[in-house]
């Protein structure tokens, strides 16, 4: 391992940053969903982590506009995410993964916004075309084929007791936020002490479903599909990105000795 100096991601397999090595589970059975869901998502995870604007990320390379317009569209997601949830918690199907206290973002979100934009940051800030496309797809599934639900909260929950310590520090660290934790209460899951520890809970209770094999494989397509989705939003930021002007951004425009530093 070798420390990142830029972001002090540690950085292990060939250069790229993680956050946490991955775990093998030697009792796993093939058929478990949890370990389906991992398979099949491995490829499309790759991508995502090679994004530029997540790259950049991880790096320490973001601006706060973008940051913040990041937020905004995690915001959409998130919000829609959990009103169908909410909506199919007693779906035998979806009740035993119904975490509300300890997953559930929607509030931290709403607080990061206020902090940004201020008291009436909800008349600011609207959703982009790609997480538009995201958001549909979550309500069309809660109200046509809730299981589905599953494996949009599978890829974002998961991923997020993954990344969301190492990225709450780079995100401080670049944007120089608080130590309090203001503009990055989204990363902070203050009801759960051990996050290894709830993600065997989740991935044993996505195990404990009934579920056929058919059911199982139409999760893990539609897991891949929430993962293209959050690629194209990581995409659709990064073009947003270009276009920020410079005399917006929080601590000026990049001088000097910086400009090796961002085409890396
Ligand atoms: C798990 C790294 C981006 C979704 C993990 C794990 C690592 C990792 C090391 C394994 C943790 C463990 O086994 O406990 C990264 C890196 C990323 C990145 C370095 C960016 C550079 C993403 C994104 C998403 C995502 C963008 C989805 C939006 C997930 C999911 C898991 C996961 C769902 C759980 C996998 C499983 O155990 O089934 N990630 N990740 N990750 N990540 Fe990421």
């Amino acid at each position: 391992k070798t420390e990142d100096s830029a972001s002090g991601v540690s950085v292990v397999n060939g250069g790229g940053p993680v956050y946490e090595d991955k775990e093998e589970n030697d009792n796993a059975r093939p058929e478990d969903l949890s370990e389906l869901l991992a398979a099949g998502t491995k490829q499309v995870h790759e991508q995502a982590e090679n994004t530029q604007f997540v790259k950049d990320f991880l790096h320490g390379r973001i601006r706060k506009e973008l940051f913040k317009l990041g937020a905004v569209a995690l915001y959409y997601t998130y919000s829609a995410m959990e009103e169908e949830i909410e909506k199919n918690k007693d779906h035998p199907h979806f009740a035993p993964l119904y975490f509300p206290n300890e997953l559930h973002r929607h509030e931290a979100l709403a607080r990061d916004l206020e902090y940004f934009y201020g008291e009436d940051w909800q008349s600011q800030i609207s959703c982009s075309p790609a997480t538009q496309r995201y958001v549909e797809r979550i309500r069309e599934i809660g109200l046509e084929d809730p299981v589905l639900l599953v494996a949009h909260a599978y890829t974002r929950y998961m991923g997020d007791l993954s990344g969301g310590q190492v990225l709450k520090k780079v995100a401080q660290r670049a944007l120089k936020l608080p130590p309090t934790g203001e503009g990055v209460f989204f990363y902070q899951f203050d009801n759960i002490h051990n996050n290894k520890a709830f993600k065997q809970l989740y991935r044993s209770r996505m195990n404990e479903l009934e579920l056929d094999a058919s059911t199982k494989d139409s999760l893990v397509q539609e897991a891949v599909r929430a993962f293209q989705f959050n690629i194209e939003v990581f995409k659709e930021l990064e073009e947003m990105g270009k276009t920020i002007q410079e005399d917006v951004l929080d601590g000026g425009p990049i001088h000097g000795h910086m400009q090796g530093d961002i085409s890396k």
